[in-house]
């Protein structure tokens, strides 16, 4: 998975394929190459200057070039004005045209530096992190005709020695990159290939690599810490639930303990309260909270931000069976307050109000949770931003920043006392529904109490999870969603 990234000139690579970025307001083209062929160098500014290329974002024109021009071929890769130019853009640019030219044969990318308004670092960031996006293809158990991109370089066409380098944001761009390919690679595993137990593995495995501290834990566990509500979505599955729980220790203490929260249902049936046949394949990716956080943690424990950091991931299956919860089941939580079942398809609230709950006991002085939590929140917010829900205005503010700077998508939503209400029970203290207004809030709210006074924060990620449509940046599948955010708030928090 891994490749090199590196600055170098052209004339000094094996650069099969050369990437270069076109602004709107861009008639002329960018310097001349050293070490391109002056008739390939024609060539490219004979096109930059014709109506054909509009710069646009999202516009590509590839062009293969004759032997002896210096590279195989030049993609040109529309990025919208110069003056606008965002990380985003580029990110998207670059991992379009390389899976443009994907199964080509083409692995050695260059790409010209066109800072824009960017930063030279956030360009290069961006650049990499698009690098790897392209890289992962989600048909890997297609036995034939499976084309993976496979890229072996991406370098940083910088013209002159005393051009700033860019190696620290390029190693920061493949930590995330490849980070966000992790989770994606967890969330597009089926149900029967990434059990609860698969899960710890993963996280054990990946844990070991980077240098992290585990936990994980059994039913037995569980039981003698007394998360009934966890227990009470796995009972129904044969498939042992896990606890998993990752840990990374700032360097000399760090005053403050970040506990991220991921949903890790690795397949919703809905149990007894069984969901329809259409779409049911999709629940797979409920478990994409807790593949983010899995992400992010690998991320943070190369990044090493000097605040502590524990990632927690319930998991289990929720599975109709003559052992399935019932609804109209009360269960006893791990903090004590009694819920009623109404419905077991709200399964997501009730693995991580315990979790929650467990955080709180390792000594969180923080809670940022994240889950497919709920279909509403597409209702709410359609297909592009996530669902932020806060009872704190500091963290939610932070959140945000963090998001816009990892270039993902979160818009707040309320929490009025009002919207308790409908989370009332008439024979215990919560139950897990809320009737049909407002789903996605009344979720939120269940988590919100298990909080308490902890400072919390809860992404609703049902709705970004998953892409359903092909793009040209993305193919159909998992999207990675939060790893950036989740990353982009520690380093933040690390650094105040
Ligand atoms: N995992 C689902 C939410 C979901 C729906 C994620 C669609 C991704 C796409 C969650 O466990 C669920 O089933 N929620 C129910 C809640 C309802 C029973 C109150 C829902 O959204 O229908
Ligand atoms: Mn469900
Ligand atoms: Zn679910």
């Amino acid at each position: 998975m891994a490749f090199i990234c590196d600055c170098r000139p052209l004339n000094h690579t094996t650069v099969d394929t050369l990437i270069i970025p076109v602004f709107t307001d861009d008639a002329s083209a960018p310097q001349a190459l050293d070490g391109l062929a002056p008739a390939a160098d024609d060539r490219i500014r004979a096109i930059l200057g014709s109506p054909e290329m509009s710069g646009k974002s999202g516009q590509l024109i590839p062009l293969r070039l004759p032997v002896g021009a210096g590279v195989e071929r030049v993609i040109l890769a529309g990025v919208g004005a110069a003056e606008k130019l965002t990380a985003q853009t580029i990110r998207e640019a670059v991992a379009a045209a390389i899976r443009s030219v994907g199964p080509s044969g083409a692995r050695r990318f260059g790409i010209v530096p066109r800072y824009g308004s960017l930063a030279p670092t956030d360009f290069a960031q961006a650049a990499v992190i698009g690098a790897h996006l392209a890289s992962f293809a989600p048909d890997s158990y297609r036995s034939e005709d499976a084309r993976p991109i496979r890229i072996e370089a991406l370098t940083f066409l910088t013209p002159t020695a005393d051009h700033p380098r860019l190696d620290e944001a390029i190693r920061r761009g493949s930590v995330i990159g490849e980070s966000i390919n992790f989770a994606r690679f967890l969330v597009n595993e089926p149900g029967n290939r990434l059990t609860p137990t698969d899960l710890a593995h993963h996280a054990q495995e990946m844990a070991n690599e980077v240098g992290l501290q585990t936990e994980i834990l059994n039913e037995d566990k569980m039981r003698d810490l007394g998360m009934e509500a966890l227990l009470a979505v796995a009972r129904g599955s044969t498939e042992e639930p896990r606890l998993i729980t990752t840990r990374y220790a700032a360097a000399g203490g760090g005053g403050e303990t970040i506990a991220l929260i991921g949903k890790g249902i690795t397949f919703d049936t809905g149990g007894i309260s069984l969901k329809p046949a259409e779409n049911m394949e999709k629940m797979k990716y409920d478990m994409a909270g807790g593949a983010a956080v899995l992400g992010a943690m690998r991320a943070i424990a190369q990044l090493k931000p000097g605040v502590n950091v524990i990632g927690i991931v319930p998991s289990c299956e929720n599975m109709p069976s003559g052992k399935a919860t019932r609804p109209g089941d009360v269960v006893r939580s791990m903090l004590g307050k009694t819920i009623e079942i109404i419905n077991t398809d709200a399964e997501g609230r009730l693995i991580l109000c315990d979790a929650i709950a467990y955080a709180r006991r390792l000594g969180a002085t923080c809670l940022v949770d994240l889950a497919t939590l709920t279909g509403a929140i597409a209702i709410a917010l359609g297909l592009r931003y996530a669902g932020l829900f806060s009872h704190h205005s500091d963290l939610a503010e932070d959140l945000q920043a963090a998001a816009r700077a990892a270039d993902e998508r979160i818009w707040p939503m309320p929490l009025d006392r009002e919207y308790r209400e409908l989370i009332k029970s008439d024979i215990a203290d919560i139950k897990n529904v809320g009737g049909k207004h407002g789903g996605s809030i009344t979720a939120a709210w269940f988590l919100r109490e298990f909080a308490g006074d902890v400072p919390w924060a809860h992404l609703d990620i049902a709705n970004v999870a998953w892409n359903a449509e092909n793009k040209p940046h993305m193919p159909k599948g998992p999207t990675g969603f939060g790893v950036g955010t989740l990353t982009e708030f520690v380093m933040a928090r690390a650094r105040r």
